[in-house]
């Protein structure tokens, strides 16, 4: 999601400094980044001047000090918490103190972040959906400090990179993963109790519903950890049984089996 941020915020106009944990996964996400710019060369949507100028646009920043210009600093880290808040105890002495700072979260509570860092009412969750450079949704929450003029530039500026930005109330998993999230738990279920195969349930809901994906397919894509740390948000957030992540689920995390980016989930990608 990070090396997806980077590349529509490059793309827009604007200097990226990546921060990473190691310079191995800057390259990595520098040649995913070139490696989808690319595409968009080859089907006409940018030119081969854009992408140059994206490319050179992002940089690697090693340490925190690296982020002490940004007027914006997106997180995207893990979907876990205690990650999440540990990063902006430790950045927040770097920003400047008009600078914006935003979530990709996807089901985490802005208000409950917001309330680790130095500016709650410049605090905003920003929520992009994979992959980036292609999905036009951006989903905007306020945390209940987040103040008016926060708001409206990180609007603006979401809406300047050609996304269209649905508001969302802080609630658990906001709008599109509460929605979708149960539909991919479901189809798990669907597995688990033998209603049908993997493909037979890809296939049901490619050609029954004509959804671009099957929800196991998408479920490897977005990762299975991923998708029950969203469930267990809603299980707990709103105290229903009914986000009960189903237990297939559970025992493919415990095994390492995370979708794609394992290399094995519900299809083997090996
Ligand atoms: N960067 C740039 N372009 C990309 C790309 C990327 N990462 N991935 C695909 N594309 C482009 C392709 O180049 C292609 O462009 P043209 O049409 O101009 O040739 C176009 O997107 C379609 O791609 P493909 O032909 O390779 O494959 P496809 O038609 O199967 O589409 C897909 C791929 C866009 C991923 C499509 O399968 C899809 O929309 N899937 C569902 C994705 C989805 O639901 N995302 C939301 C996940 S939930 C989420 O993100 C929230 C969360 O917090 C978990």
């Amino acid at each position: 999601m990070g090396s997806g941020i980077a590349h529509v915020v490059a793309l827009g106009g604007h200097d990226v400094v990546i921060n990473d944990l190691a310079k191995e996964r800057f390259d990595t996400a520098i040649q995913n980044i070139d490696k989808n710019l690319t595409r968009q060369v080859a089907s006409g949507k940018i030119t081969d001047e854009d992408r140059e100028k994206a490319l050179a646009r992002i940089t690697f920043g090693e340490t925190y000090e690296s982020l002490a210009d940004a007027d914006l600093v997106v997180e995207a880290a893990t979907e876990d918490e205690a990650v999440k808040r540990k990063i902006f105890v430790a950045i927040c002495p770097f920003l400047k103190p008009d600078a914006i700072v935003a979530t990709n979260t996807s089901s985490i509570s802005i208000t409950r972040l917001a309330a680790t860092t130095d500016r709650p009412e410049r605090f905003i969750g920003m929520h992009f959906m994979n992959p980036v450079p292609v999905m036009e949704l951006v989903e905007m929450i306020r945390g209940i400090a987040t103040d008016d003029v926060t708001f409206t530039r990180a609007k603006d500026f979401v809406e300047s990179l050609g996304k269209t930005t649905a508001v969302s109330e802080d609630f658990p998993a906001f709008m599109v993963n509460r929605i979708l999230l149960p539909m991919i738990n479901e189809a798990v279920y669907t597995l688990y109790e033998g209603v049908g195969s993997v493909d037979a349930i890809d296939t049901a809901m490619r050609l029954g519903a004509h959804h671009p994906m099957g929800p196991l397919q998408l479920a490897d894509f977005i990762g299975l950890d991923t998708c029950l740390s969203i469930m267990q948000v809603l299980y707990e957030g709103l105290a229903d049984s009914k986000y009960r992540p189903c237990p297939l689920l559970v025992k493919y995390v415990e095994a390492g089996w995370l979708g794609r980016k394992s290399k094995r989930g519900f299809y083997d990608y090996r």
